[in-house]
């Protein structure tokens, strides 16, 4: 008989794996930042576990104040509280300075906006995520509608190849009313100033580059088991 070999980890198990690693960093006694995404999920599935040791949670989305709540974690709104002690989301890309592409899900703005009030972002992402330059994967942005076209210029201009997005025909409407805009094409070497340079278009709601509020550690699921990148 041959010893057979335990079969990779899927994807989601990864995921799994991470969410319920991100648990360590949870502050017993206070309120989470929850972020949005199928990795968080995960997190939130893991973060019922101890609910019943911390106060609650802010959310980024919709969708994952219906999951915490569905669960019986706490919800509060982000301006009852002055600061969060971690916020734990995902991310679509992170490089090795914890500089993110972030917004597959369409939440980025409120994602932002909570990861902006805590003191450190915990991303956990699975190993797929990690990359050396942004850009791979295609940059949302969220927009006010009607100036869509014309941010769509800009980034074509700078070389990309831009589409509102859409679902089920139309185009998709964020949790704040706008649309999104996916750029692909994009090299983004410089986070920083780029983010800097498109918050300052008009229209722009937010860029789903995450380098101003970047992850102070990652968490990233390998089939070795869980890196902790800080
Ligand atoms: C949602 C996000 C998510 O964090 C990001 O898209 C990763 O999602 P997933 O964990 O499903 O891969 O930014 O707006």
């Amino acid at each position: 008989m041959t010893a057979s070999s335990p079969a990779p980890l899927t994807q989601d198990e990864l995921k799994a794996q991470v969410g319920r690693a991100a648990l360590a960093y949870v502050v017993e006694g206070e309120i989470v930042g929850v972020g949005t995404g199928s990795t968080v999920n995960k997190f939130i599935e893991a973060l019922a576990t101890m609910k019943d040791r911390i106060r609650g949670a802010v959310s980024s989305s919709v969708a994952s104040t219906e999951r915490l709540q569905a669960l019986g974690i706490e919800v509060f709104d982000s301006n009852a509280v002055d600061e969060l002690a971690v916020y734990i989301d995902g991310a679509d890309e992170i490089d090795g300075h914890g500089f993110m592409i972030k917004g597959g899900g369409a939440a980025l703005t409120r994602e932002k906006i909570v990861a902006a009030q805590s003191r450190s972002f915990v991303c956990i992402a699975d190993a797929s995520k990690r990359v050396d330059v942004l850009g791979a994967f295609p940059l949302p942005v969220e927009v006010v509608p009607m100036a869509a076209r014309r941010i769509m210029r800009q980034f074509e201009r700078m070389g990309g190849i831009a589409q509102v997005r859409e679902k089920e025909g139309l185009p998709l409407v964020t949790d704040n009313g706008q649309h999104i805009v996916d750029v692909s094409g994009l090299r983004i070497v410089d986070p920083l100033g780029f983010e800097s340079e498109v918050n300052q278009w008009p229209g722009v709601v937010t860029v789903g580059v995450f380098a101003h509020q970047r992850a102070t550690v990652c968490l990233l699921g390998t089939p070795d088991g869980v890196q902790t990148l800080r």
